[in-house]
């Protein structure tokens, strides 16, 4: 029997792919907005280890509850990169109505495009071939930077730990695995 976080992972390829067949102009979205449910943020951002120190990197923030959430509870900075205008609208609306425009920015960019360098941390949700296409911007990071994927793992690197989480949102099973910099190649 298929377990929920199949099903999940499963529904984020079908919405990815029906995204891509009905492009419209201009840069289109590489993955759907899904939001991850808060307490596998929570979970993920603990996984981390974060601390004020740190900067929270989200590359797709959809809604931007990621970098808001670690600046209310570890009052570290962060920016949210998001190529979507309506998901970069919901963002900026959410760090307003959370008062963190002190420490949280959102960025209208293509993640491909962006310099990681001041970046600690990166929780991604994000889709397999995406993250691939990622490790050599990820391979840049300082060293102790933490990289915490959601449902999708680093393909050919080997993580510090890998957990499962069931969410009292969603009632899914969500799996998490952490890396930390530098990457080790399998
Ligand atoms: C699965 S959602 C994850 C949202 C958020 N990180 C979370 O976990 O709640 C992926 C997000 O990435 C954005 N996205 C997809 N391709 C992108 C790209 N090339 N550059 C920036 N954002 C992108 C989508 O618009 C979407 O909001």
């Amino acid at each position: 029997m298929r377990d929920s976080r199949t099903i999940c992972g499963s529904l984020l390829l079908f919405l990815a792919f029906v995204c891509t067949a009905g492009a419209g102009s201009g840069r289109d979205p590489d993955v759907v907005y899904v939001g991850t449910p808060y307490d596998v943020v929570s979970k993920m951002l603990q996984m981390a280890g974060v601390t004020k120190d740190d900067v929270v990197y989200d590359l797709g923030c959809g809604d931007g509850r990621i970098v808001v959430l670690a600046a209310q509870k570890y009052g570290c900075r962060g920016v949210g990169y998001e190529i979507d205008p309506e998901r970069i609208a919901a963002s900026q609306d959410n760090v307003s109505r959370n008062n963190v425009g002190n420490l949280v920015r959102i960025v209208h960019a293509d993640i491909f495009t962006i310099d990681l360098s001041e970046a600690t941390v990166l929780p991604l949700y994000l889709l397999p071939e995406i993250n691939r296409r990622l490790i050599p911007q990820l391979e840049k990071l300082k060293p102790g930077s933490r990289i915490v994927c959601h449902n999708y793992d680093l393909d050919g690197i080997v993580a510090d730990e890998m957990t499962t989480f069931l969410s009292n949102e969603d009632n899914s099973t969500h799996i998490l695995w952490l890396y930390t910099t530098p990457l080790k190649r399998r």
